[in-house]
């Protein structure tokens, strides 16, 4: 038996990520790894780092210098750095850090255990390969308990789309799908484990395509396994939302009513420049085609302000897609110019300008956020509870629509579906009753 040691992970950027940390805590597991929450104890500390915006990147480089008197103080301590940041710097983070022991891309983290061996001998190993091997093949099976009944599941990785402001398409290569044999097989031990609802995760997740079809073919396989009660993607680009995905919407009862269905700007002339290859007319009838196929379904974007050449009228232009659409929920980003992408040899805007237009979009996205939230009161949903609430008694989970709904309630009833009246609507989440117990 190999003596226990802690490992501590912290995750930044997307759910890919959080799943990739997930899976890394699994494979070091099999090394006789136990994760803890209290970096102070652990033996090893691995950074899973996100490089989609440059304050996300130097956020890495200012934590791993906060982990420098805790290197001092105990020398055998090892840090890596994996993730976006990793591939996108891979050996220069050496040089720049020299308190971390290794460097591992995203695409080859099954290979952690023969570099910590590595680690071991004094080796100071950096692996961003994007290996011929799938990193899904060389990883131990999925071990219980996991965390609550809703998981995440990686169907596709990388993205084709080269969008000019992204760095995804160069820290992730590549558009590559797992198997469908494969992911039947991964949710159906999750769902052994006590998984109820699963979203299925991809950097361009609808690009999705294997042997049996796209996505919609995949999640329809999905649905026919019993005990799986819900299933969601993420995240999705609007050209490659296929008849069939959105004739799903309408077909599929476990495809929950949600879809992140990311624009970025309103105006044609930035859509054009950010090489999003559509409209924003093209979005708005695609918009109506999937409300066509579920009318109640909940929509949410992610938009970017400040992009090099973005006028008041572009601004404008994004300000009246929103309120065509009625957003549930969005992120808004301040533009940030990533090196080696097209847009990063554009000129910016000026700083204060893109400042004062996210603040207005976020005041926007507010209101519609809040107004969606008004409209669930009195309304009946279900609801999967996750965990216990933050208050004594109470009890925590998400409706179909993705809010999360706190009741007062018997914490048996954790990893279990009900319905709820929405009785009171906060500025992040809902309240409601329980009304039928299962
Ligand atoms: N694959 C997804 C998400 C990619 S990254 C998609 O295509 O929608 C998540 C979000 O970060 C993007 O949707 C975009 O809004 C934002 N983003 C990406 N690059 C950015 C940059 N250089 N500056 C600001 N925001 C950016
Ligand atoms: Fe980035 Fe565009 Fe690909 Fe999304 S679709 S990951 S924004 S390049
Ligand atoms: Fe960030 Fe990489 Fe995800 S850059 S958003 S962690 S794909």
């Amino acid at each position: 038996m190999t003596e226990q040691k802690k490992l501590f992970i912290k995750t930044y950027g997307c759910q890919m990520n959080v799943y990739d940390s997930e899976r890394m805590a699994e494979a070091m597991g099999a090394e006789g790894y136990v994760t803890t929450e209290i970096a102070e104890e652990a033996d090893m500390v691995l950074l899973n780092t996100c490089h989609i915006r440059e304050k996300a990147a130097e956020k890495v480089f200012s934590d791993i210098g906060r982990l420098r008197p805790l290197k001092l103080a105990r020398p055998d301590l090892k840090i890596g750095v994996a993730g976006c940041v990793a591939q996108a710097e891979g050996a220069e983070i050496l040089r720049r850090m020299p308190l971390v022991d290794l460097v591992v891309g995203p695409q080859s983290y099954h290979r952690l255990p023969a570099m910590m061996q590595a680690v071991g001998q004094g080796a100071r190993p950096v692996d961003t390969d994007f290996p011929a091997e799938d990193k899904f093949d060389h990883l131990p099976d999925r071990p219980s308990p996991l965390r609550g009944p809703s998981a995440f599941l990686t169907v596709q990785e990388g993205c084709d789309k080269f969008c000019a402001f992204c760095v995804v398409p160069y820290t992730r290569g590549a558009e590559v799908s797992r198997p469908a044999t494969r992911i039947l097989a991964e949710a159906r031990s999750l769902v052994e484990k006590g998984v109820r609802d699963i979203t299925l995760l991809g950097q361009n997740v609808n690009a999705y395509h294997s042997d049996t079809g796209g996505l919609a073919a995949l999640i329809h396989d999905l649905a026919a396994i019993d005990g799986l009660e819900r299933i969601r993607y993420t995240t999705s680009h609007p050209n490659d939302m296929d008849d069939a995905l959105i004739a799903a919407h309408g077909g599929c009862a476990k495809l929950m009513p949600y879809l992140h269905l990311p624009v970025q700007s309103g105006a044609d002339r930035i859509l054009k420049a950010m090489n999003r290859k559509h409209t924003a007319e093209d979005y708005l009838r695609l918009v109506d085609r999937i409300r066509a196929a579920r009318p109640d379904i909940l929509l949410t974007s992610d938009f970017i302000v400040g992009f090099p050449g973005e006028t008041e009228e572009d601004f404008a232009a994004t300000v009246a897609l929103i309120e065509a659409v009625g957003y549930g929920m969005a992120y808004s980003f301040k533009y940030s110019a990533r090196p080696g992408t097209p847009a990063a040899e554009k000129p910016m805007v000026e700083a204060a300008l893109a400042d004062d237009r996210l603040h207005r979009l976020q005041a926007i996205l507010t209101r519609q956020q809040r107004q969606v939230q008004e409209e669930m009161v009195g309304r009946e949903v279900t609801v999967l509870f996750e965990k216990p609430g933050r208050m004594p008694g109470q009890i925590t989970g998400k409706s179909e629509y993705l809010h999360a709904v706190h009741v007062t309630a018997d914490p048996s009833l954790v990893g279990t579906l009900a319905r709820v009246r929405i009785t009171g609507a906060e500025s992040n989440s809902l309240s409601g009753v329980v009304l039928v117990s299962p």
